[in-house]
């Protein structure tokens, strides 16, 4: 039944890869976007319209985008394909391409192909004014009325869909442990209403524990916001994201981002290490009987050969645990 659907969404080549200090080729990127869209994924984050002075390994988020419209990569299920752009400036870089390709994709609200993929918008909101501060050089409130127009220029001008994130919901690199769960549930909601089609909780210092993750999602499910409009973005610093994931799926909520072989790591949060690794959680959805659609051993090889080509460690346990490594 539908309440054993679990929609994973894959982070690798956007949350995976930012962070990353040599310059990765495009030619890898576009080759890891292709192998994942084979293992059965649905949702892939591809790039991010940042300043290329504060993340510069994104720079090569057109030159994404462009391709994939132009030759989608073909795999068993339809796409879609998401992109951060934090305010109007990163929205217009990404219209420029789209202006090129206007009927290659989906709009929102209708179902993406083989040949449409469809395209997503992501804005990224924070739970404290120190982080926000770090990583958008702004307050939260301003954050929020920027947001305001990129979620309505998306929609007004491509029919675009639209994910919001918030982080650091379950503890601050700067203000520790003190995260307000009233406060989530307010820029959630703020970001809903606004027209945000998801919500997406991040841990981004993984100092999230099962008890708070526990409360944060009763806070947010009292103050009104629903299940299906949430989903978790947990990083496994602290090894505690397939423990959360499970709480969170006790909860209700249906849809988890994750990274092919835990790649990752927040450039404005000192010390993060990498997004929950794909594979460990199609594993873990497996073991519990709920269906991802994604094919286990592909996406373990997939975990394989790109922490080979960039050189890093593979932090997949259940990845390392079928290659034999
Ligand atoms: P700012 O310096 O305040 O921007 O940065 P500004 O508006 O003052 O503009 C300064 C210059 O940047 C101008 O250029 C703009 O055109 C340019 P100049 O006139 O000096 O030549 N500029 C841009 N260029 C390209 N793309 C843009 C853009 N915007 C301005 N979009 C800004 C503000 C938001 C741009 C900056 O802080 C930024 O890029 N931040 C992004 C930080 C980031 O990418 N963080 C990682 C993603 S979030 C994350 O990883 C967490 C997540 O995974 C969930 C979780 O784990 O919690 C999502
Ligand atoms: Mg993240």
């Amino acid at each position: 039944s539908s309440d054993y659907r679990v929609k994973l969404v894959e982070v690798g080549p956007r949350d995976g890869l930012q962070n990353e200090k040599r310059a990765i080729p495009l030619a890898t990127k576009l080759e890891l976007i292709k192998r994942l869209a084979k293992t059965g994924l649905t949702t892939i984050e591809a790039g991010s319209f940042v300043s290329p002075k504060w993340v510069p390994q994104m720079d090569h988020s057109s030159e994404i985008l462009q391709h994939l419209l132009q030759n989608p990569p073909p795999g068993p299920n339809p796409l879609t394909f998401s992109f951060l752009a934090p305010n109007l400036k990163g929205l217009s870089n990404a219209f420029t391409v789209l202006s090129q390709h206007p009927t290659a994709f989906a709009p929102d609200g209708t179902a993406p192909t083989k040949e449409k993929p469809g395209l997503e918008i992501a804005v990224f909101a924070s739970a404290t004014e120190s982080f926000s501060r770090k990583n958008l050089n702004c307050d939260i409130a301003t954050s929020l009325t920027r947001f305001k127009e990129v979620i309505q220029a998306a929609k007004d001008t491509h029919s675009l869909r639209v994910r919001a994130y918030i982080s650091v919901v379950l503890g601050c690199p700067f203000e520790g442990y003190d995260v307000d769960p009233h406060r989530v549930a307010e820029v959630a909601t703020a970001l809903l209403e606004m027209g945000a089609d998801e919500i997406s909780l991040g841990d981004t210092t993984g100092m999230g524990t099962a008890p708070r993750t526990k409360e944060l999602l009763n806070c947010l499910s009292k103050a009104g916001v629903r299940n299906e409009d949430v989903a978790m973005h947990f990083h496994d610093t602290y090894g505690q994201a397939l423990v959360n994931t499970a709480v969170a799926l006790e909860h209700g909520i249906r849809t988890f981002d994750c990274s092919v072989g835990g790649l990752g790591g927040c450039p404005y949060s000192p010390g993060a290490t990498g997004n929950v690794a794909t594979e460990d959680m199609v594993y873990f959805m497996e073991t519990l009987g709920m269906n991802t659609g994604v094919d286990l051993d592909a996406v373990v090889d997939v975990g394989d050969w790109i922490t080979k080509e960039i050189g890093k460690e593979n932090a997949s346990t259940v990845g390392k645990a079928v290659l034999g490594a």
